[in-house]
């Protein structure tokens, strides 16, 4: 039997909609507004008017290149939080009346639970438990994944996340929003030869805020000396930057899978697509025998299809749904 699910995904300035049948992704169309870039940052107001205009013509996009009538539908899941409210209020709306117009079940999906689950959209699959370093442009965390409904954040960011740090760094190179890939780009032709220093937390949480003041200085003090100083070392500069929040980010997932024992490491979020981080995971991989987990770039950053697998699983699993629910920007559904 073809049990068809659309997912929407709404949460930040991407507009997202997949369809799956059964477990199986069939179609997945992804609208990015790249209209932030000349503001520096997702303008939260602006985000929202254009999920407005998107919403009908992506869900359609992702329903005609599925072949499926929207009467065909046995379920919609949706992004529910954490977000901006303008921009999940739309995906939520729109998922929710057409779920109530067709009868069917609307399952809201928790955006940071869906980024992990993105590893069961295809073959290889993590078992059970693993270790997930989710690194978005809201959120670090460390997660410990014992099942498809048991997570456990053993670790997060005190301040900024690593999304945030490749971001707000780049912005002071004068790069445009988001800068993390532009900074990937440009780290790939330069060598990692300036040393900011970055705070040493304790424990398995993060922290990027000190390391952007020190960046902030050390530019500051450079330009002093030579006003062209960043675009004489742009490729070094970004090298050092990507430096600095590789090995934040892959010593704390170390120290997380010797503390409980985790042979099996799965990377999620946005900045899972940085070159540097999946080469360092690669090696830190190899070195300890780890079984590493890395998805297709198009499933790092933000998607519906890592949301229609997450709402497939619940759904199969029976977990009740309603439609008395409301966007949560805040939703933290992992222990
Ligand atoms: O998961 P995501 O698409 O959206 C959120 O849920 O936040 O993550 C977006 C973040 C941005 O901060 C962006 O700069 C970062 O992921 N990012 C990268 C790369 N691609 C996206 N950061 C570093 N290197 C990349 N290649
Ligand atoms: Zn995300």
């Amino acid at each position: 039997m073809s049990d068809f699910l659309l997912a929407i995904e709404s949460s930040c300035d991407d507009t997202g909609a997949a369809v799956f049948c059964n477990d199986e992704l069939v179609s997945n169309v992804v609208f990015s507004q790249i209209i932030h870039e000349q503001y520096g940052g997702v303008v939260p107001e602006v985000a929202s008017r254009r999920h407005l205009q998107a919403i009908l013509p992506v869900v359609n996009k992702a329903l005609s290149q599925a072949g499926v009538d929207k009467s065909q539908l046995k379920a919609i899941a949706c992004t529910r939080g954490p977000g901006l409210m303008g921009s999940l209020l739309v995906g939520y709306t729109f998922a929710k009346a057409l779920a109530f117009a067709l009868d069917i079940p609307l399952i809201s999906i928790d955006h940071m639970k869906a980024h992990i689950m993105a590893h069961f959209i295809e073959e290889p699959k993590p078992a059970f438990p693993f270790l997930c370093l989710t690194v978005s442009g809201g959120h670090t965390q460390l997660v410990i994944v014992r099942d498809y409904d048991h997570f456990e954040v053993v670790g997060s960011t005190l301040d900024d996340a690593a999304g945030e740090a490749f971001d707000k760094t780049g912005k002071l190179l004068g790069l445009p929003y988001p800068a993390g890939p532009l900074v990937d780009r440009e780290a790939s032709n330069g060598s990692a030869i300036f040393e900011f220093s970055t705070a040493k937390i304790d424990g398995l949480d993060f922290s990027f805020s000190g390391f952007k003041t020190s960046v902030l200085y050390f530019l500051r003090d450079q330009i002093r000396q030579n006003e062209n100083f960043v675009a004489e070392n742009l490729s070094d500069i970004c090298a050092s930057i990507q430096h600095n929040i590789v090995e934040a980010l892959v010593s704390k997932c170390l120290l997380a899978l010797e503390e409980f024992s985790l042979s099996t490491l799965a990377v999620a979020g946005g900045v899972s697509a940085n070159s540097g981080l999946r080469r360092q995971l690669r090696n830190v991989a190899n070195e300890r025998n780890l079984e590493l987990f890395i998805p297709k770039i198009s499933y790092c950053t933000d998607n519906a299809a890592m949301i229609g697998i997450a709402g497939y699983l619940e759904w199969k699993r029976g977990c009740p749904f309603s439609y008395e629910l409301a966007p949560d920007p805040r939703l933290k559904s992992m222990l």
